[in-house]
């Protein structure tokens, strides 16, 4: 409610006030002197657009969605600017058909806006999933030929679409989703009960690798360092590396790696030769489509008789498909010959549920392999 002293007249100064406090950071007192200026003036484009942003920054989706698309529709679709906060809004809001609307309009506006682009992707894919299967791969056709060196649209716009699949996720988009994720990882995959790392924990464990300790160990993709907790009691030395900056700031709070690195797997595996008794890779390989180049990079970085261990998503086709969420899924026969061509023995294949989407168990294999 307004004070009954205050008016339409107070509107400039009240503008002028919540600037300052936008300014100096303090976004609470910000966003009550635009409410007030709302209550006195529900139209007021400037309070709603900056109300909208502040929102966003407060983890508050709800008002953000309500401002930005008030200021939406009384500005009119072509001169109001602001349709990347409102598309993350209505993302974070589950809203997937009006986020996708948003961020389509985003990037027609600004093709540079990378967020939007993979936001995008994000709603393109829960539009996929909630049932708007059509409309979802049509935009993402569309995204992929219009932008056709967006990593985003190369990746997901491809899954989605059906287009041409790419043989391996790119490393930006790669880095771009999970930088993006890293702070909330652990908790949303504790929410969808996710096990690859314990799993390949337990393999080693069946056929005693490390039963003595003093491996010489590289989690690759090691992420927030799931891994590398399971895998510290069985090193002598522990090894981390991987593409996400954000990733490894998580892993490197957990202090249970020796060193690690921020690099692209396969070109770091292949600057060190014979370097590690056992390489593991929980949920990683699902970012690569052809698993040809990884298997003989695994075997270059391994020294002779050293051990493979990996989980993968499974299909049943052929060879490795790239499903909507922009995850690659293999079959057991392609893991095989792959694993086996470049000079491994297969030790064991398990099959298992790794974690669940949508409430759904996803089926994963997970091997253990020696080099020759
Ligand atoms: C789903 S997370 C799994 C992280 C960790 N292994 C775990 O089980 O919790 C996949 C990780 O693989 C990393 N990754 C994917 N492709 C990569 C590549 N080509 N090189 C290095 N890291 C990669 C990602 O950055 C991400 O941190």
């Amino acid at each position: 409610m307004v004070d009954a002293q205050i008016t339409t007249d107070d509107i400039p100064d009240l503008i002028e006030r919540a600037e300052e406090h936008y300014r100096r950071s303090r976004l609470t007192e910000s966003a009550a002197d635009y409410d007030t200026v709302l209550a006195l003036d529900p139209d007021n484009l400037d309070a709603l657009e900056w109300r909208g942003e502040i929102a966003v920054q407060l983890d508050d989706y709800e008002t953000a969605a309500d401002r930005l698309g008030a200021a939406r529709r009384i500005r009119g679709d072509d001169a109001f600017g602001e349709y990347t906060n409102l598309g993350l809004a209505l993302y974070e809001l589950n809203r997937a058909d009006e986020a996708v609307d948003a961020l389509w309009r985003a990037i027609q506006q600004d093709a540079d806006d990378l967020v939007s682009h993979s936001n995008l992707g994000k709603a393109l894919y829960d539009q996929h999933a909630n049932g708007e299967r059509e409309t979802a791969i049509r935009i993402a056709a569309e995204w992929l030929s219009r932008f056709p060196d967006n990593p985003d649209a190369q990746h997901i716009g491809a899954a989605i679409s059906g287009g041409t699949t790419p043989n391996v996720a790119n490393s930006a988009y790669v880095a771009d989703v999970f930088n993006d994720y890293a702070a909330s990882f652990e908790e949303k995959l504790a929410e969808l009960a996710y096990r690859a790392p314990v799993l390949i924990e337990a393999l080693l464990t069946r056929h005693m690798i490390g039963a003595e300790g003093g491996l010489s160990i590289l989690d690759a993709g090691c992420g927030t360092g799931l891994l590398g907790q399971c895998l510290r009691p069985i090193a002598s030395r522990l090894e981390g590396v991987d593409l996400s900056p954000g990733m490894l700031k998580e892993a490197e709070a957990k202090s249970c790696y020796d060193t690690l690195a921020e690099a692209e797997l396969v070109s770091f595996l292949c600057e060190r030769p014979g370097r590690y008794d056992l390489i593991a890779a929980a949920d990683v390989l699902c970012y690569f489509g052809a698993l040809e180049d990884a298997a003989a990079a695994f075997y270059t970085a391994l020294k002779p008789t050293g051990t493979l261990a990996f989980s993968v998503e499974a299909t049943e086709t052929e060879s490795y498909i790239l499903n909507e969420s922009g995850r690659y899924k293999h079959s057991a026969a392609y893991l095989r010959h792959v694993v086996e061509e470049a000079g491994f023995s297969i030790l064991a294949l398990d099959d298992d549920s790794l974690r669940t989407e949508y409430g759904v168990p996803v089926e994963g294999l997970i091997l253990l392999a020696q080099r020759d």
